[in-house]
């Protein structure tokens, strides 16, 4: 089970993919992606899609982030975050997903934030199903993955 996140900790992550996003390098797209990890000791991991004139070479925001991560020693999270610039709240590719999966827990929480973050609720309006204060749409990989291909299985004993 993924520890609680307080809300103090999830405005965090959510102000640093808001951040994140500044750094986005996607002048072919023109979308812009930010992307920040919550790791288990606080540290905020940022990352950006980087676009590349082959398009192929393309990073993700959150591939970024997670690279970035890793590649530090640091490989376990409590939080994601993934905003973008476009209103509604936009879901992780599918190649981030497995990508994700190799470290982070199936029921850990990922915010889509949407690009109009806080979007303000009407007097006696309550967020929808999925959604969270601010329009942020809180899902986890379980929800996005499901029956997923993971590290557990390439710990099952081969036949010849
Ligand atoms: N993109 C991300 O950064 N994350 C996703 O999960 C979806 C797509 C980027 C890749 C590319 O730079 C742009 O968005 C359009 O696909």
């Amino acid at each position: 089970m993924a520890a609680t996140v307080s809300v103090e900790d999830r405005e965090k992550v959510i102000q640093a993919c808001i951040e994140a996003k500044k750094y986005s390098y996607s002048p072919y797209s023109k979308f812009a992606v930010g992307a920040a990890f919550l790791a288990e000791d606080g540290q905020l991991i940022k990352g950006a899609n980087i676009e590349n004139a082959s398009y192929g070479g393309t990073i993700c925001a959150e591939r970024t982030g997670i690279v970035k991560a890793v590649s530090e020693g640091v490989t376990r999270f409590r939080a994601l975050a993934v905003v973008t610039n476009v209103p509604s709240s936009i879901s992780p590719c599918g190649m981030c997903r497995q990508v994700l999966r190799e470290f982070c827990a199936n029921d850990m929480p990922i915010y889509l934030v949407p690009g109009d973050y806080p979007r303000p609720l009407k007097e006696n309006e309550r967020p929808e199903d999925g959604f969270i204060e601010g329009g942020v749409r809180l899902t986890n990989l379980g929800e996005l993955l499901p029956d997923s291909f993971g590290p557990e299985q390439l710990e099952l004993p081969r036949r010849q």
